[in-house]
């Protein structure tokens, strides 16, 4: 429903709406310099900690910490829906809330779902009429009902049986295109994309076919062959196999990340539904986020080649900002040349959950994988480990798992956990505080040290959310090799400010409401930004954009010079250090 609305109409409306009179209307306020107060709307209180800005087209209650804007006001105090917030405050405004305009959007990626459905049915069809595929698909011991719940299909051999059959307009050619099911020509005709290949298709969270992935039959190149990215699939976000696992279980109380989709398959021939595959790409954060919003245990599957310890590292570097108490991740290595395929096949359901159980957790792993690059016989070795185990310990949020960690460590290079710990703390920034933190960035700019400061990011989305003029005229092209977490959230609201030079705090706040990154965006708001005459919000943004710039590429230096040691560089990374230094 919220989609329907155009954010156009949002922005606008937020713009033009008076807090002052929303929440006055509801609530008795007192003026109080540039704000108004009050006795707080969502909490008990004698003495009024509940404050208006109109300038910033907010309200915050420094007393149990709530705060919104004019629509999140409505719907908190008159307990109204998003829409029915929107349809009041436009209609107290006088204007007609429009509709139509985004109809249109809406229905084409509803037209794209169900040509992929389609698309899906008939390659499912066609299965049932391939001899060859069906004979393939037995000897790999993938039986009927397995195939069925993950819609196993083929695409016969042929440069335009799709395209004969879903493509006759010039409109269904352009929407075969937009999903990647058909390929153009230089001269403007089309092609099949997916030709004499077993078909399976890659579903969304919901169950929508979203992108397939084909396998040869025999030994053709590319082994397999998948949807490039499109509007609806993207690739690094996606874990196949994942609905069907929750379409299977009621409860999801661990998952084993593989690597393809015949592991996945096959694990589910022997019951075992929940495991998910990343797709042939590295283990990304994303990924991480999905799978622990279901699971508080993780075991990645790995071969047990030199490759697959490379992929385990990665995923252990991704996953390492996400290990908060209670969760679990462990580390499974196959025999050589095993895939859980292969393993499950000849050992059974039974021996792979074993493997599972005996699973290295996580920090075992990252001890064991350091250690194997130093002579911990020596003092040297020694050391070399606490160094290289560094970077990566400062990774993990405080807490108790980093106190293990650091334990763990500690007795491996045999000293104590204090001195260890202090070793740690040596290359880290000091972290600035609280205090710190409300000191100007442009004053402590010139001696901040470069990495491991956080509040950086924090201080600049603050600073654009308080004062978006201030980002009007910024460059982000800087911010784009910055990998610290929520750039993307800080150069979106930039660009969203530049966009829209009229826009406030709240019209800010409203573009993110619907969008998981702006979950601590109402607090950023709220926070205690100076509004003199003389404090340079735009210099200080500057300033911020700047020191991101430097780490960026300090923090890429440091990751290429680790990995250098660890395993190696290909060479478009060998380039690339050279190209920094
Ligand atoms: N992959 C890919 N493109 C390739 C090769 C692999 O996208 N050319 C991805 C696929 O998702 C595949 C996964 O990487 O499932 C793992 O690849 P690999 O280990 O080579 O294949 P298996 O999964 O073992 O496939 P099979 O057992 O069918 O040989
Ligand atoms: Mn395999």
């Amino acid at each position: 429903m919220a989609g329907l609305i155009p954010q156009d109409f949002i922005d606008d409306l937020i713009a033009r709406a008076d807090i002052v009179e929303v929440v006055g209307k509801r609530v008795q306020l007192k003026k109080a310099g540039r704000e108004f107060k009050a006795c707080c709307p969502f909490h008990d209180e004698k003495s009024p900690s509940f404050t208006v800005s109109p300038g910033k087209g907010f309200y915050h209650c420094f007393g149990c910490g709530a705060h919104g804007t004019a629509i999140g006001f409505l719907m908190e105090f008159d307990h109204m829906s998003f829409v029915d917030a929107i349809e009041s405050l436009a209609n107290s405004m006088g204007v007609e809330v429009p509709r139509s305009e985004s109809d249109q959007p809406a229905r084409r990626y509803d037209e794209l779902f169900s040509l992929m459905e389609s698309v899906a049915r008939h390659w499912q069809d066609c299965l049932k009429d391939s001899p060859a595929a069906v004979d393939y698909l037995k000897k790999r011991g993938i039986d009927g009902s397995t195939a069925k719940r993950y819609g196993i299909g083929f695409a016969p051999d042929g440069w335009s049986n799709v395209l004969d059959k879903f493509g006759q307009s010039d409109e269904a050619a352009e929407r075969l295109l937009a999903t990647g099911l058909i390929i153009r020509k230089d001269n403007g005709k089309h092609y099949d994309r997916f030709r004499d290949r077993l078909m399976f298709p890659i579903r969304d969270a919901r169950g929508r076919t979203i992108g397939f992935g084909g396998r040869t039959l025999g030994d053709g190149e590319p082994k397999y062959l998948n949807s490039p990215e499109t509007v609806l699939f993207h690739k690094g976000r996606e874990l196949y196999g994942l609905y069907e696992s929750r379409q299977a279980l009621r409860h999801i109380d661990r998952l084993v990340i593989v690597e393809g989709y015949m592991d996945t398959v096959a694990l589910a021939r022997h019951g075992i539904d929940f495991a998910v595959a990343t797709l042939g790409t590295a283990t990304t954060s994303e990924h991480l986020n999905r799978l622990f919003r279901l699971t508080e245990n993780a075991y990645f599957s790995f071969d047990g080649d030199r490759a697959g310890r490379k992929a385990a590292w990665r995923a252990l570097e991704n996953a390492l900002p996400q290990i908060r108490e209670g969760r679990q991740i462990r580390f499974v290595f196959l025999p050589d040349g095993e895939d859980p395929d292969s393993f499950v096949n000849a050992n059974g359901a039974d021996a792979f959950v074993k493997l599972l159980d005996n699973g290295l957790p996580l920090s075992e792993f990252l001890i064991q994988e350091l250690a194997s690059q130093v002579d911990m016989e020596t003092i040297d070795g020694r050391a070399r480990l606490a160094e290289m185990a560094r970077p990566l310990v400062n990774k993990l949020p405080d807490g108790v798992y980093k106190e293990l960690l650091i334990d763990g460590l500690a007795s491996s290079v045999g000293l104590t956990a204090p001195k260890l710990e202090a070793m740690l703390e040596k290359g880290k920034s000091s972290a600035p505080g609280a205090n710190a933190a409300r000191q100007t960035v442009a004053t402590k700019a010139a001696k901040m040290p470069i990495s491991g400061q956080p509040s950086v990011v924090r201080r600049a989305i603050t600073l654009v959310l308080n004062h978006p003029e201030a980002g009007r005229k910024l460059d982000t092209e800087k911010l784009a090799s910055v990998s610290r977490p929520g750039t993307d959230l800080l150069a979106a609201l930039i660009e969203t400010v530049q966009q829209e030079p009229n826009i406030t705090t709240a019209g800010l706040l409203e573009r993110w409401r619907h969008d998981e990154k702006g979950r601590h965006l109402g607090k950023l708001a709220a926070a205690d930004v100076p509004l003199d005459e003389d404090f340079d919000a735009a210099a200080e943004l500057a300033e911020c954009l700047q020191q991101l710039a430097l780490a960026g590429r300090k923090e890429r230096i440091d990751y290429l010079i680790e990995k250098q040691r660890l395993g190696g560089l290909d060479e478009t990374e060998k380039s690339e250090l050279r190209a920094l230094h």
